[in-house]
């Protein structure tokens, strides 16, 4: 058995975590603050989002250095304070590899820009059109075009992200071999694993076309030569061999294609995010649209997520399992009920993705129950897709509300204002101005309530990692799919050397019947305090249960 399959990581968006000196920006001596919190919690590997030199455009992913600390995180110095604490507490790091492009300060894209060949071959350019227009219609992932002019070359070079963020050209080995290097750099320095920042992106077509069916990326994702890139960089910077622990973020991806990725005979990555089942709410796959009053998740998120387990069992891929991170709302407030059931709903989603075939990641404040940032106004939102989208939107001739409607769901600033420690004023994350609002609610919600309740996320949490580490069942078994057409139940079996595990879980706030199938079970885990045994029985609202037989 592969050790990763029995871990849980801890996703850290250090800017938001802890800030250690006032400044209103979390650092890595705020990750060491709360080692204690997170090795209570059980996590096996911690994954920290960019702190490398940056100008912050996309908050760190605009990286300016891949070797040097931000000064606003703090020093190298601290970074092996936190490598060493983390691992006198048995926790490993996973950094943060942002490979699909460089900030527009790198060293790289300023002396392409002075005009070193070398350097200009690092990066994609193309000559404009006869008209003088981009060289195709490919559309930014934050909106506009994916192409910005350079004078000083007569050419545009394509970003699919930021236009601060240009992408690097992979066709160069030069550039592989930097960044086999950068790897080397930080596997020295004693890091147990990374996650690849939107590496299916990275391997270009040939010929550079316009879509005229989307924005570009059938071109682009998955691209022509990424399995033989991953394999080229698993080998050259010794990933396997080092025992390092990867994941890589596969956009718009396919599942032929992770178990590419992640079938351990291809030597490529340990596993793969995929993001389909968090567009089931997105109306005609379009994020900046919401979906109809009344809308339910349930049949949409059963269909991908099953299809996604059976069919990464079949080819032998792992998937990490997720709802949260730094670039999605929160799931109580997407997928549960931030109201009455808060606390049921956050635990019966933890249930429910926890119990899967995969390993699963948890996202600060997940882990305590935090909601959506609730912002009303412009100026609270600090993320630069949010801001250009309400720019787009309002082209679009939608109206002031409409738009705050969709910022508010859809942001990505919703999972990164500071994790919500107390109910101090800026919740025990800095004694500053906090870098983002802090959410109102942390006074109910923050990690010392929550595990002073009786009723606490915390701690359901923390079962659900140990359960994964005590039953080969979870870690190991077979995913099989249960009640395909239940209308409030998702449910699922997972089976492993004649032991059989059901998990049930009521994603409604109305009671639900279901027929178990088996006799003879004994709760293994449950959100309600008496949790029920019968063969027939009511799952209550946002009830979680998993059977074991
Ligand atoms: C990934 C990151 C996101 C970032 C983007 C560009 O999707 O998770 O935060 O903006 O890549 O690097």
């Amino acid at each position: 058995m592969q050790d990763f399959h029995k871990s849980v990581v801890y996703q850290i968006y250090p800017k938001s975590f802890q800030d250690t000196t006032g400044s209103g920006t979390g650092d890595l001596m705020g990750v060491v603050k709360r080692l204690d919190y997170l090795k209570e919690l059980g996590v096996d590997y911690l994954w920290l989002t960019p702190f490398f030199v940056s100008p912050q455009n996309d908050n760190g992913y605009d990286v300016a250095d891949y070797r040097a600390i931000d000064p606003r995180y703090g020093t190298m110095e601290d970074f092996e304070t936190l490598a060493r604490e983390a691992k006198a507490r048995g926790i490993g790091l996973m950094l943060d590899m942002v490979f699909n492009h460089t900030s527009t300060e790198h060293e790289w894209f300023r002396r392409a820009l002075a005009g070193e060949e070398r350097y200009k071959n690092y990066y994609i350019r193309r000559p404009a059109r006869p008209d003088g227009g981009a060289p195709t219609n490919w559309v930014s992932k934050f909106g506009g075009s994916a192409w910005a002019y350079v004078p000083e070359w007569g050419e545009y070079y394509l970003h699919l992200f930021d236009r601060t963020q240009a992408d690097l050209n992979w066709e160069n080995p030069e550039v592989r071999a930097e960044l086999a290097d950068v790897l080397r750099f930080w596997i020295a320095k004693g890091v147990s694993g990374f996650r690849f920042d939107v590496v299916n992106l990275v391997s270009k077509p040939d010929v550079f076309e316009d879509d005229l069916e989307g924005d570009g990326r059938r071109f682009y994702t998955d691209g022509p030569r990424i399995h033989q890139y991953l394999h080229e960089l698993c080998a050259a910077a010794g990933l396997q061999d080092n025992g390092m622990v990867t994941v890589g973020e596969m956009s718009s991806t396919t599942i032929e294609n992770c178990v590419g990725y992640s079938n351990p005979e291809r030597k490529e990555l340990s596993m793969t995010f995929s993001f389909h089942h968090l567009k089931v709410d997105y109306p005609n796959q379009d994020k900046w649209a919401l979906p109809e009053e009344g809308f339910s998740p349930l049949p949409g998120l059963r269909e991908v997520l099953n299809r996604w387990q059976l069919g990464m069992q079949a080819g032998g891929g792992w998937n990490a399992l997720f709802w949260c991170n730094h670039d999605q709302p929160r799931v109580v407030s997407r997928f549960g009920d931030e109201g009455e059931y808060r606390v049921r709903s956050a635990q019966m989603l933890g249930t429910l993705i926890h119990l899967m075939r995969g390993t699963p990641y948890i996202y600060q404040g997940e882990e305590i129950g935090m909601t959506n940032a609730g912002f009303t106004a412009l100026e609270q939102y600090r993320d630069v897709e949010s801001l250009n989208y309400y720019h787009i939107l309002k082209e679009q001739g939608k109206s002031e509300k409409e738009i705050y409607a969709i910022l508010a769901a859809r942001s990505r600033d919703n999972s990164r204002t500071p994790m919500q420690w107390d109910d101090s004023p800026n919740t025990g994350f800095t004694t500053g101005e906090p870098w983002l609002a802090v959410n109102p609610n942390h006074t109910a919600i923050n990690a010392q309530a929550d595990r002073a309740a009786e009723d606490s996320v915390f701690r359901y949490y923390q079962k659900l990692v140990a359960l994964r580490k005590k039953y080969p069942v979870i870690a190991e078994g077979t995913y099989i799919p249960m009640l395909r057409d239940h209308p409030a139940v998702f449910a699922y079996r997972r089976e492993l050397d004649g032991v059989t595990l059901d998990i049930y879980c009521n994603m409604t706030a109305q009671p639900a019947q279901v027929d178990l199938e088996g006799a003879n079970g004994r709760v293994l885990i449950g959100n309600y305090p008496a949790p029920q045994r019968a063969e027939k029985l009511t799952l209550r609202p946002y009830e979680a249960l998993a059977v074991l037989y």
